[in-house]
């Protein structure tokens, strides 16, 4: 694995000191921190900031010419990541997932926040540019599955790993935790 960035390293601490246990792990921030290095221009957003852990992945590879915009429902968290996320072309907005949507579309997005991923999965779709792509986290691997779960639906890896306008896979990060990748291919 690569060196953590300083600016993440500060995050992991903000969340740590807070209590919270839900910011991503090391190797999907090193995967977003890959991704966002790919993008040219445009936009990329985060659903769910958290203590800014993921954003401060996106922002360490991104290019100056490129906005990003994470927003999170709680203001506690967006006034915390404030004092420490600041930056040009970096927004950090108190409100629901679905405010981030006017701030498209989305050269990549990461949707980890309430339940966007799945009710609100066709207007994610139509908020990411035509080569955009969407990454998907926290997802456990199939075989990993407690007895209780197995032949239940699975609405997120349902939607975006067989969407018909998108070209997806999913990828393990460590042995317990996947995600997918989604790009759209087509409006
Ligand atoms: C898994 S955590 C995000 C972790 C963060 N992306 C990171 O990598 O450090 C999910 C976040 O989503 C936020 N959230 C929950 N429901 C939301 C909603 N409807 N709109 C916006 N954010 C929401 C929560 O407050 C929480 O901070």
């Amino acid at each position: 694995m690569t060196k953590t960035p300083t600016s993440v390293l500060k995050a992991k601490e903000v969340a740590f000191e807070k209590g919270f246990a839900h910011s991503c792990i090391d190797e999907v921030g090193q995967l977003l921190s890959v991704l966002s290095a790919s993008v040219q221009g445009g936009v990329i957003g985060e659903i769910g900031t958290g203590y800014g852990v993921g954003t401060s992945w996106l922002i360490s590879a991104r290019q100056k010419d490129v906005s990003l915009i994470t927003i999170d429902n709680d203001a506690e968290k967006i006034e915390t990541v404030s004092e420490y996320i600041k930056g040009e072309n970096i927004q950090v907005l108190r409100g629901d997932w679905k405010d981030l949507l006017a701030h498209g579309p989305f050269k990549l997005l990461f949707a980890d926040g309430g339940q966007s991923k799945v009710d609100g999965a066709d207007t994610l779709f139509e908020s990411l540019e035509i080569r955009g792509m969407m990454i998907l986290d926290d997802l456990t691997p199939i075989e990993l599955w407690p007895k209780e779960w197995i032949g239940k639906k699975d609405p997120v890896r349902d939607y975006w790993l067989n969407h018909p306008k998108m070209r997806a896979t999913e990828i393990r990060v460590s042995p317990n935790h996947a995600v997918i990748l989604s790009v759209k291919t087509e409006k």
